[in-house]
């Protein structure tokens, strides 16, 4: 493929594919032959975000499967992290006390996920693997997960949310799930609870979170992506001392086996078969 780099379009009329990460809003709208939209993460809200897009132009979503790996991988090391007590040797390190936590089984503990597309799946598929207890949470109705119990809509969320002692999100942020986990809906969490925020970082409201680590409420939180992308200098989040950051690296694009699946995608536009997965209007993501 001929492949341009922004800015160095050259004619803009030859232009029919744009794979774009957070691109400078408005630019879309320069290239009049655009047939599609690819996104070079797995969220489109980057892409949404802009409000000068091009008409009717389908937008595609990357599932990728070294992207989904990683972000099982990065879940994974969280839950260690908290369900092991390794957050406590690390502190009692600093403290040069020697002391061994009790054992907790996997099954012990409930990892409770929201948002149950490719990803969330995969990543529950792969803690019941080691013997997590697994839960997940969507907006919609869904056909039987087999090893995750799976609780959909709005009503289900507080029965979800008690029964989950370390809790994931990888929802996508659409304008229902923005700040959809505020205080009173931590609080259903039970007392001493984990969160790994490896979604969206506007889904969970972060001085709500802060109050509850303070309260003691929620233990420790591991958070990889923030209301305010980077994250501000100034953010009381950095200095915390049961938050961990890292800088929205939980599953990041792999250029190799991510261009293939784009090509792939192309491919399917040009023989008149569907992108996978196109963004849904209505679903919002
Ligand atoms: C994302 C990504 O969408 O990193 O956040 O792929």
């Amino acid at each position: 493929m001929d492949v341009r780099v922004h800015p160095d379009d050259g004619d803009v009329n030859e232009i029919k594919y744009a794979a774009t990460w957070k691109h400078p809003h408005g630019i879309l709208r320069k290239y009049p032959n655009l047939k599609a939209i690819l996104s070079l993460g797995a969220g489109v809200d980057h892409i949404l975000s802009d409000p000068d897009l091009p008409d009717g132009i389908p937008i595609v979503r990357l599932v990728d499967k070294k992207l989904t790996h990683e972000m099982c991988f990065h879940a994974l090391h969280w839950v260690l992290h908290f369900h092991s007590g390794h957050y406590l040797y690390m502190n009692q390190q600093l403290e040069r006390k020697w002391l061994q936590q009790a054992s907790i089984q996997p099954e012990d503990s409930t990892v409770g996920i929201m948002g149950l597309g490719h990803i969330g799946k995969a990543i529950g598929e792969s803690l019941v693997q080691q013997g997590f207890k697994v839960l997940g949470w969507g907006a919609n109705q869904k056909p039987s997960l087999r090893d995750i119990q799976y609780f959909f809509g709005g009503d289900k969320l507080g029965v979800f949310l008690q029964k989950t002692d370390i809790l994931i999100n990888v929802l996508p942020l659409t304008k229902s799930t923005n700040n959809i986990l505020r205080k009173k809906e931590l609080e259903r969490l039970p007392k001493g609870a984990f969160i790994i925020n490896m979604g969206r970082g506007g889904i969970i409201n972060e001085l709500d979170l802060l109050s509850l680590l303070d309260e003691g409420h929620v233990t420790a939180a591991a958070l990889d992506v923030f209301e305010q992308e980077p994250l501000l200098i100034n953010s009381p989040l950095w200095t915390h001392p049961s938050i961990y950051i890292t800088p929205h690296i939980a599953g990041q694009s792999n250029p190799q086996s991510s261009a293939k699946t784009i090509a792939e995608n192309i491919r399917r536009i040009e023989d008149g078969e569907t992108p996978f997965p196109v963004y849904d209007k209505t679903k919002g993501y």
